[in-house]
């Protein structure tokens, strides 16, 4: 039995396709950094991983890895994880990192192969959570409507002009607001218009929860973020339960949500257990592993 390795490109794709997801394909064909690594067993093709390297970037993603049930405990997995690695250090990548859901299927032998391969124990690094109408009726009905303090006031995105929505820009800068916050921060999915909201105090844009659609029926929340001194004082929860009350308007055609906690999100995760959890339908430890090259 032979194992062999390569980049794909262009058409020597579309055999692999069907190893990820459609959404991991898109990005393929989209971002620049996305590498496809197929593996060929007796000249077959057997598995692929998909890893996103940015130029500008000391670490890299194994965005996915996955080998044809027929061909594994052969070896596929581990040589496509060595190529991959190979292919890090061409690039002056100096970590390559992976994460995966606890609970996937796929959890367990993924957890092998990276331990067998010599990657960090997982670590846990965030929760994500998934429900639908029942968590947004279950909020609504125990939230009182939200009085905003003097200077302040809620507007859905939707109410932006494309001109304030260029200004938040410079606010980045501004404010170091991390890219994952930051509408720039998302390239491959929409901002959800209606049920995303910013706040402002006076004219000046000091918050937002920014949802994305994920698919046709499934709404990301994203990004929640606030000016650093109005952090502590009930504004992101506030905000977060107003574009709830949004998607609750239009869950007949956005049924499914998702967000993530990060670990050290103390007080989001207090405001889960004590006021979401009755509607949550399943909860996901994402854990991460590294292996430095
Ligand atoms: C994880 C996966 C890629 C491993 O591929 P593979 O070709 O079977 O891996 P290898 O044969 O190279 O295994 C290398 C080592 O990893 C470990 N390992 C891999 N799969 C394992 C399993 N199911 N149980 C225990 N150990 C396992 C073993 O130590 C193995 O060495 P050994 O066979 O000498 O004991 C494959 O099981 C898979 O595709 N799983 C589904 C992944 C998925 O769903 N991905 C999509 C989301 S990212």
């Amino acid at each position: 039995m032979a194992i062999q390795c390569r980049v794909l490109e262009g058409f020597h794709r579309v055999p692999f396709s069907r190893f990820t997801s459609s959404h991991t394909n898109h990005r393929c064909d989209r971002e620049s950094g996305m590498v496809m690594i197929g593996a060929f067993v007796d000249d077959r093709p057997a598995g692929l991983a998909v890893v996103l390297c940015n130029a500008d970037n000391e670490s890299a993603l194994l965005e996915s890895i996955f080998v044809d049930p027929s061909a594994r405990r052969r070896g596929a997995g581990r040589r496509l994880l060595e190529t991959t690695e190979a292919i890090c250090i061409d690039r002056s990548i100096r970590t390559l990192r992976g994460s995966w859901y606890h609970d996937a299927p796929s959890a367990s032998s993924i957890g092998s192969l990276i331990e067998a391969c010599g990657w960090s124990s997982p670590e846990e690094k965030s929760t994500v959570h998934r429900g639908g109408r029942r968590v947004l009726e279950h909020l609504d009905r125990t939230s009182r409507a939200w009085r905003p303090p003097e200077g302040f006031r809620l507007e859905s995105w939707s109410d932006l002009s494309d001109t304030e929505i260029e200004s938040l820009g410079p606010l980045r800068g501004r404010n170091e607001i991390p890219l994952g916050l930051h509408p720039e921060g998302e390239s491959m999915l929409a901002v959800s218009a209606s049920t995303s909201v910013v706040l402002r105090r006076d004219e000046e844009i000091v918050g937002w929860m920014l949802n994305h659609l994920i698919g046709c029926e499934t709404l990301r929340y994203s990004s929640l973020w606030l000016r650093p001194d109005l952090i502590g004082r009930g504004f992101g929860i506030s905000i977060t339960i107003e574009s709830s009350r949004r998607h609750l308007a239009v869950v007949d055609r956005l049924p499914r949500l998702i967000f993530h906690v990060s670990r050290d999100n103390d007080a989001m995760h207090r405001f889960v257990q004590r006021r979401l959890m009755p509607g949550i339908e399943r909860s996901s430890r994402l854990l991460v592993s590294e292996r430095v090259l």
